[in-house]
């Protein structure tokens, strides 16, 4: 069983990061919301609506919401189709995808790419076209999946700050899975504690970090947790 008791709820327009060591169940419990997979039990609301129901109607909840893993996973054609693409499938107007898609790459700072095929983009660059993709489409939630683990110091810090961004600008619920404790802390105003397929603990991220209930809450923040 990868998750059980797995009751959480995100507020809208919060960061929310979930913290654990690997294999905790992140990964699911991130896929689980996107509706790429069906719990076996229990029920997921989004917005107040109960996501399970048949392909149309979890598609059109999908569209609401942009997944990024922690390896981009872009299609292999130009910067431009890959951003261009979530708006085409939504109908958007040739000259409107133009326009929108020209201010996503100025947000990740990669302006003048549009021509690139993306396997000529570094790691940090790839990343951000990725992210690019995601917001375009202007989701209500944007799930991330250790976004910046394979990236140096100044990639961390330039995907964090457009994420940041997207949040207080655009009002995007963020829901973050990650390792890194110190992102957690950075970006988060709630953490969640999930280890072996269970939510240990929600709280504000200050609680989580510095006051929290449980033992294992505990012993995970402070890096004493042996797994
Ligand atoms: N489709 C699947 N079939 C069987 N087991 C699975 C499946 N998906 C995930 N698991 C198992 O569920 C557990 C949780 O996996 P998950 O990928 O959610 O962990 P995670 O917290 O994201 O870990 P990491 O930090 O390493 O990415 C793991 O033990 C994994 O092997
Ligand atoms: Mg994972």
């Amino acid at each position: 069983m990868a998750l059980r008791n797995a009751s959480l709820s995100v507020n809208k327009g919060e960061i929310l990061a979930i913290i654990g060591p690997s294999g905790a169940g992140k990964t699911t419990l991130l896929r689980l919301v996107n509706l790429l997979i069906q719990p076996t039990s229990g029920l997921i609301l989004f917005n107040d609506v109960n996501t399970s129901g048949d392909d149309k109607h979890q598609r059109s909840l999908r569209r609401q919401m942009s997944l990024v893993l922690q390896y981009p996973a872009l299609f292999d054609t130009t910067v431009f189709n890959n951003v261009a693409l979530g708006l085409k499938i939504r109908g958007c107007p040739e000259t409107v995808i133009k326009e929108k898609v020209d201010n996503m790459l100025a947000v990740v700072g990669l302006s003048g790419f549009e021509k690139r095929m993306v396997k000529t983009l570094s790691g940090g660059e790839a990343q951000r076209i990725a992210l690019a993709r995601a917001l375009v489409t202007e989701p209500k939630l944007l799930l991330l999946d250790e976004p910046t683990s394979n990236l140096d110091p100044k990639n961390v810090s330039i995907i964090e700050d457009i994420v940041r961004a997207a949040n207080t600008k655009s009002q995007v619920t963020v829901v973050l899975a990650t390792h890194n404790l110190n992102q957690a802390k950075r970006l988060a105003q709630r953490v969640a504690f999930i280890l072996d397929g269970e939510i240990v603990e929600e709280g504000a991220s200050k609680e989580i970090f510095e006051q929290p209930k449980d033992e294992r809450t505990a012993t995970y923040v402070d890096g004493r947790m042996i797994y």
